[in-house]
């Protein structure tokens, strides 16, 4: 049986960690859309066309070690702006979406574009401050060297450039369940989020 959990947000509001823990309790498969909009970024700073590169993404191009650094999440955000990038990493998104054993997306236009008949759709969000101190605080602990500041800049800057562009923009579903996790710890606000899907089953 396929049954899909569609979890949009903007950056960093913990969308990946909710999708992880919440396929781990329902036994379900998670994907991280953005990682394919990352590696796709990421090979456009290499030097690739953009389109090519989304053409031809390779499942070891999501595995590459700097794919999480702010760089390639600005990459991101501007390869995820043009329509024919987009187009090429539909299908494979859908196919995920509909495995039997169910499956869990976290990205920016799950609820409204790839899935939208998926069976549970979550808006997560998270006040700006408290987004960029947690991402600081992660990318800290990867050893990079980066102020609060210049990561509440850079979430800003992708979050306006994926809500305002005309192709599949950031914004909830109308049938989205909205989940703010601004006061919430991420046990809390996993928590949370695995009652809403209960409900929803
Ligand atoms: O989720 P993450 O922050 O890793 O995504 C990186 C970028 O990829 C986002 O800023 C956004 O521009 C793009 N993205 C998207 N649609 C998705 C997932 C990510 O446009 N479904």
């Amino acid at each position: 049986m396929a049954f899909t959990i569609a979890i949009d947000g903007p950056a960093a509001a913990g969308k990946g960690t909710i999708g992880r823990a919440v396929a781990a309790h329902f036994g379900f498969a998670h994907l991280d859309t953005g990682l394919l909009y990352r590696a796709t970024g990421r090979r456009m700073v290499q030097g690739l066309d953009a389109v090519e590169a989304a053409q031809s993404l390779q499942a070891s191009d999501l595995e590459a070690d700097d794919l999480r650094t702010p760089e390639v999440g600005q990459a991101a955000s501007r390869v995820a702006a043009i329509p024919e990038v987009r187009a090429a990493l539909v299908d494979f998104q859908r196919a995920f979406a509909r495995r039997s054993g169910g499956a869990v997306l976290d990205g920016r236009d799950i609820g409204t574009v790839i899935c939208p008949d998926a069976e549970v759709k979550l808006y997560v969000t998270a006040g700006d401050d408290e987004r960029a101190r947690r991402r600081h605080k992660e990318l800290c602990e990867k050893g990079h060297e980066v102020t609060v500041e210049e990561v509440l800049d850079d979430l800003r800057t992708r979050d306006a450039r994926d809500s305002a562009r005309a192709t599949a923009p950031l914004k909830p579903a109308d049938d989205a369940i909205l989940l703010d996790t601004s006061a919430m710890s991420i046990e809390a606000a996993v928590q949370a989020a695995i009652d809403l899907v209960t409900k929803g089953l």
